[in-house]
């Protein structure tokens, strides 16, 4: 049988180009490498530079091989996740010695890529038909329906709150565990739309939207991982490298914004009208603060209208007071 072909669009292409392009040779890793097109446009600014591609879904890595198999000499895909971003460059190193060395870039393309949401049967989307999985690596961990399972009352209210922002979020979760075991998709949705009262029923969007981005969060262990990732970067990254981030929901912003904000400021709390006086050392410089698609851009790619781009430069050694390194 022949694979159905893996598209995705990449979001911000051309912001996203604006932030690497002006650095030098070297290699950059991209740490979701989902379909490919960020990192064919990375390889295209420069001949001389190298990039290492990461994605949790073997099907992503198969098909970005595909897509860049022209620049096999400057471009190797692992089937691995970024928060081993260690490990993974020790591997690379040890499989081709061009690979060696700290990267001078790194690129977080958050979220889900549109095959994983569209093929029913990797159980991502609450319109279509399929088991409740929702795993990127489906040969790891739990399922979503495997999760619900064991779930409790307060940990499962807890996480709607907390990263499907639903204000339903107790009734929610009461009629999920009345209605588990969870063997499809569509099942769970109607279970959602059925606890929402019938009056917010006919107003917004199909209330398991969140519902499903936030068990696809959980199951995924997609916050934890952006956390350790960004920790590593800061340190295995040259000086002048730098890290660029595309988030899709508040949690994961809010934990770039928060991690980068540290960084630039070196943790200095003091009352901005006074300057910093507690001898906080900055590590790194915003190259993008925080930047939304254009409106064409949403008009054109409706997947990307709660995209969030933010980017920062890690400081020289001895640039105003000097990092670590
Ligand atoms: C939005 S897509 C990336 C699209 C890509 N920028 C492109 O141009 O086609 C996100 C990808 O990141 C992968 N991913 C998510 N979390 C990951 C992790 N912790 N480690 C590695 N890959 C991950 C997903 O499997 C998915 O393929």
């Amino acid at each position: 049988m022949k694979s159905a072909a893996f598209v995705h669009r990449p979001v911000m292409f051309q912001e996203v180009m604006d932030v690497f392009s002006p650095l030098r040779a070297g290699l950059v890793v991209d740490g979701t490498l989902g379909g490919g097109g960020h990192a064919r446009g990375i390889l295209e600014l420069d001949p001389q530079r190298l990039v290492l591609g990461l994605d949790r879904d073997s099907s992503a890595t198969a098909a970005a091989e595909k897509l860049l198999a022209g620049y096999s000499r400057r471009f190797m895909a692992m089937h691995r996740e970024f928060d081993e971003l260690d490990e993974v460059l020790v591997k690379a190193c040890e499989a081709d010695s061009k690979f060696c060395g700290a990267p001078i870039g790194l690129l977080l393309d958050l979220g889900a890529s549109s095959p994983q949401l569209e093929r029913a049967e990797r159980g991502f989307s609450y319109r279509l038909e399929g088991p409740l999985d929702m795993r990127m690596d489906p040969t790891k961990g739990q399922s979503a329906a495997e999760y619900l399972d064991s779930v409790s009352l307060d940990e499962l209210t807890l996480l709607l709150r907390d990263n499907g922002e639903s204000r339903f979020a107790y009734r929610i979760a009461r009629a999920v565990l009345a209605g588990r075991p969870f063997l499809s998709t569509t099942q769970l949705a109607d279970v959602i739309k059925s606890a929402i009262p019938a009056a917010a029923r006919r107003t917004g969007g199909h209330p398991a939207t969140r519902v499903f981005q936030a068990l696809r969060i959980r199951v995924n262990d997609e916050l934890e991982k952006l956390q350790v990732v960004l920790g590593k970067a800061f340190d295995l990254l040259l000086p002048g490298g730098r890290i660029a981030v595309l988030s899709y929901h508040s949690g994961e912003d809010s934990i770039v914004k928060a991690m980068f904000h540290n960084q630039v400021t070196g943790g200095c709390t003091c009352p901005p009208r006074y300057g910093c006086v507690c001898g906080a050392v900055s590590n790194a410089a915003y190259v993008v603060r925080s930047k939304a698609p254009s409106s064409k851009e949403i008009d054109e790619n409706p997947r990307s209208r709660s995209a969030r781009l933010r980017a920062i430069e890690l400081l020289d050694v001895g640039e105003a007071g000097g990092r670590r390194n």
